[in-house]
């Protein structure tokens, strides 16, 4: 979701499984009483006037809600290879889109707040009004905590990282003596939420079962309020919510995160006032820290802003490493190379900790790119024009008007991406290789992202355009500009640890005859199969 933080993206940005929708949606006793509310409000929904306004005068993309709803990908793919690189607008579920080709978004991505605005945005598509999703005025300090932070000491927490890692696999990971089928990306959920809980509240929290629960269902909760809102029209908006109990669930949520750190910060009050006391190294610490001394002790804003981190980073990171799984089994020549790439940088214990060893798996960091490329975002850049913009082409973009990048039609167009079709796991490593490209010569990507001391290469060269976290204009996985993703290269860390020690302990393929499972797509949102199975076998040698 884009972060949900902001309130969710572009993805629109709440890349939660859709497949858990409905199960969710009509589980419950009164199941019939649902299914006939949920005709009425459907059909009001998708016949309510069709008059929206739109004052852009860029040429419309005839499709109906339903698509949006069900098949953005393809409504994505589609318009874009009608208008590529020019200005057009999609009737959403949620009002007119208007949609910024690659070639103008460059003329954007720099611009303040006060006149394009990602915080508007993404506050409205998460119906932040109803839903309370939103970090108001403490957005900048979770971004600013995650660049300098985060960012700058991954390679501190990789020990915890890997030691976390090795503990959900000993304990929930199956023996694989032979080939087992595993449903994986349930189990990558509940992966990547006790690595990053490792990190965001630390050990004593983040293995209970309370705080794995209210950590993974928090956003999966509030999209789920989102999709039951935007079923009612906005003026009936301030009844209906006592209709959706998705939004009291949201409030309860908040209170038990509340409750379970509370005790935690408390003790660490306490304790700071010994002499010589050694601070924990973790989320909770590092906001405590920036907090004004009013604020120190309000301990609802450390429940909220962790949970807000939660939804940002457990199931987009999730999901992209599911979908990797998915890729390594269709892809089994990629297994070897990509081992062989693990076994030389991670040859020891100590190499896992060493500063730079992440950074060394090119091939890995190609791989995963890859699979972004292919399976993630349909959209990206969710803005709102708060002071009208003139565009170079001549397009006026009035206050008011919404954007949105069409990612999944870039990601497959063939300047930019030749052969856009065919999955090539090493396509961004022989780019680096050569460092010059068909399409490096436009200037089509932004400079590479500020030289990150972490896991990654210490300094971005002139290839540093083709790593896993760099971002351009057509290459917006990670969204552009100052409010472009601040967690990607805490989500690269993560998923090059899980992948790399799968590799050096599994093989991995598909069933027989079966392909790669199928994603689901939801109100823009596409996510990775909930139920496929994959085999496991442990090697013998690593
Ligand atoms: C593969 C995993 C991830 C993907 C695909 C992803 C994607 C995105 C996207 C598209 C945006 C919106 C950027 C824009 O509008 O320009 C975003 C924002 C954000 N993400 Fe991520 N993200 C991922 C992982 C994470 C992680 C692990 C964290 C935290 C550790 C995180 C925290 C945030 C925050 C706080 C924002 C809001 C930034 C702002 O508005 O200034 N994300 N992410």
């Amino acid at each position: 979701m884009p972060s949900i933080i902001e309130d969710a993206t572009p993805r629109t940005n709440f890349t939660v499984v859709g497949d858990v929708l409905p199960s969710q949606i009509l589980a419950g006793s009164r199941l019939s009483y649902y299914i006939a509310i949920s005709v009425v409000l459907f059909c009001i929904w998708l016949f309510q006037s069709d008059k929206q306004k739109c004052s852009v005068s860029a040429p419309f993309y005839k499709a109906s809600r339903l698509k949006w709803m069900f098949s953005a990908d393809t409504l994505i793919r589609d318009s874009y290879s009608k208008f590529r690189d020019t200005v057009y607008q999609i009737k959403s579920t949620e009002g007119v889109r208007t949609i910024i080709p690659s070639s103008l978004v460059g003329e954007l991505k720099g611009l303040p707040e006060d006149t394009l605005s990602a915080r508007t945005a993404v506050k409205e598509a998460m119906l932040s009004e109803y839903t309370n999703l939103c970090a108001g005025s403490h957005s900048d300090t979770l971004s600013l905590l995650l660049k300098c932070k985060m960012t700058g000491q991954l390679a501190r927490m990789a020990p915890q990282l890997k030691e976390e890692l090795e503990y959900i696999l000993a304990t929930e990971f199956p023996e694989c003596q032979e080939w087992t089928p595993f449903k994986i990306q349930p189990f990558m959920v509940r992966t990547i939420a006790r690595l990053s809980g490792r990190v965001f509240v630390g050990p004593l929290l983040n293995r209970t079962e309370e705080w794995m629960d209210v950590s993974i269902n928090f956003a999966i909760t509030a999209f789920i309020a989102v999709i039951k809102l935007q079923f009612f029209p906005p003026w009936m908006r301030p009844v209906a919510q006592y209709l959706v109990s998705e939004l009291r669930t949201i409030q309860r949520d908040l209170e038990k995160a509340q409750n379970m750190l509370t005790p935690i910060i408390e003790e660490r009050i306490r304790d700071a006032e010994t002499p010589g006391y050694d601070k924990p190294d973790d989320f909770v610490q590092w906001l405590q820290d920036a907090l004004p001394e009013d604020q120190k002790t309000d301990f609802y804003i450390q429940g909220k802003m962790q949970l807000l981190l939660s939804a940002a980073s457990i199931h987009t990171t999730s999901n992209l490493t599911t979908d990797c799984i998915y890729d390594l089994a269709v892809h089994q020549d990629m297994q070897e190379i990509l081992r062989e790439e693990v076994r030389e940088v991670l040859c020891d214990d100590e190499a896992w900790e060493r500063k730079d060893s992440m950074g060394k798996l090119k091939k890995l960091d190609s791989f995963i790119k890859e699979s972004q490329r292919l399976s993630g975002n349909v959209t990206s850049f969710i803005r709102k024009v708060m002071r009208p913009i003139d565009l170079s082409d001549g397009t006026h973009l009035p206050a008011g008007t919404n954007l949105l990048a069409p990612m999944a039609g870039v990601a497959v167009d063939p300047r930019y991406y030749p052969d856009p079709e065919v999955f090539d796991g090493l396509r961004f490593w022989k780019l680096r290789q050569h460092q010059r490209s068909p399409s490096s010569s436009s200037s089509s990507f932004s400079s590479p992202p500020a030289a990150p001391t972490t896991l990654d290469e210490p300094t971005l060269n002139a290839n540093g355009r083709w790593q896993f976290t760099s971002i351009g204009d057509t290459a917006m996985n990670f969204g552009l500009g100052k409010h472009a993703c601040p967690g990607r290269f805490f989500a690269g860390c993560e998923i090059k640890m899980v992948l790399a020690y799968l590799l050096l302990h599994y093989d991995i393929k598909l069933r027989e005859g079966e392909g790669r499972p199928t994603p689901n797509m939801f109100m823009m949102t596409k996510s990775p199969s909930m139920t496929a199975e994959v085999l496991f076998r442990r090697r013998s040698a690593v």
